[in-house]
């Protein structure tokens, strides 16, 4: 399970020293938007000491890399680090996994392929998401709500993002791949109540996790993606339940006053297999 996904600038060894115990299910490294041009290729070099660094410490660790003419070093540096996965930014086409991949896989002789998570942040990417959801190596997906938002010339209001969000969270389930993010752009991250609802709001919709760019909101992802004590105590119950009424040849049954039907226990079924998933990878 990835609940929490925390941004840290690969520049920054002073948030790299502590960024693996803040409990953080993901750390992301950042090669791109938070690292000025100047300090760009010291920190496609940093990834040799941090990558394992914060590895170390039991979380899964990404790279967020550029997409220019760096995209393809920054991606070797990731991968020769152990990194788990790339961030892939502002992925237009399922061409530019196709091509990564391939140029990555003289690299990956001592260790199993690395992850894909494309952005979605430009309009062409928007509309060809389900190949790009498709492609290689692809395990998530999600948005970049500023980026897209200026890219349509518009405000990141969530009322712009909201359509354009569920499009990416759309293509995501169709493909069976995680999707990550949150119905607005970044919120505000010193206003907990407003995060605590959006996140509730993201996991409704079937959002696994999201990103966040300080470690104070962690704690607020892990909490809302997460299936709460009580969820988890209603799905076991009506697979047992369920277990009971189908020996007796019922598909639908009433289970304390409320009716239950096959997608209603798929649907606890799926909550429960999440959470054993997430207890063999921990
Ligand atoms: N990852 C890890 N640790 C972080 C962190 C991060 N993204 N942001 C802050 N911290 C740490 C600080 O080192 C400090 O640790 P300490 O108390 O042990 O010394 C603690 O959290 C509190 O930091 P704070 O003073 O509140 O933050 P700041 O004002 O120094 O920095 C930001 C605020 C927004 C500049 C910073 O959080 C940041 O750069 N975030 C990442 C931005 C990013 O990656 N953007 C790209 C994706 S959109
Ligand atoms: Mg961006």
């Amino acid at each position: 399970m990835i609940s929490s996904l925390l941004y840290v600038p690969g520049n920054v060894p002073r948030f790299l020293e502590k960024a693996g115990h803040r409990g953080a299910d993901v750390v992301i490294v950042d090669l791109e938007d938070a690292v000025p041009e100047g300090a760009k290729t010291e920190a496609r070099e940093g990834l040799a000491k941090w990558v394992p660094e914060i590895r170390q410490s039991g979380c899964q660790v990404f790279v967020r890399v550029n997409q220019s003419d760096r995209l393809v070093e920054d991606a070797v540096a990731a991968t020769r680090a152990g990194a788990d996965a790339l961030y892939i930014p502002k992925v237009d086409s399922a061409d530019i996994l196709v091509r990564l991949a391939d140029a990555l896989v003289p690299h990956e002789t001592d260790r199993s392929p690395i992850g894909f998570v494309p952005l979605i942040e430009e309009m062409k990417g928007l509309f060809d998401v389900r190949a790009i959801a498709h492609g290689p190596r692809v395990f998530g997906l999600t948005s970049g709500g500023e980026d897209l938002a200026t890219a349509m010339g518009a405000k990141p209001t969530p009322e712009v993002l909201r359509y354009p969000k569920l499009m990416i969270h759309y293509a995501a389930k169709e493909a069976g791949v995680l999707s990550f993010g949150m119905l607005r752009t970044t919120v505000d991250f010193a206003d907990k109540d407003a995060l605590r609802s959006a996140a509730i709001e993201a996991r409704d919709f079937g959002f696994d996790g999201a990103t966040c760019i300080h470690p104070s909101v962690v704690p607020i992802l892990n909490e809302c993606f997460s299936p709460s004590p009580e969820e988890v105590a209603w799905a076991r119950k009506v697979v047992a339940a369920n277990a009971g009424e189908a020996a007796a040849g019922r598909g639908a049954f009433m289970l304390d006053g409320k009716f239950i039907d096959a997608p209603i226990v798929t649907r606890a079924e799926n909550l429960l297999q999440r959470i054993e998933k997430g207890r063999a990878i921990s």
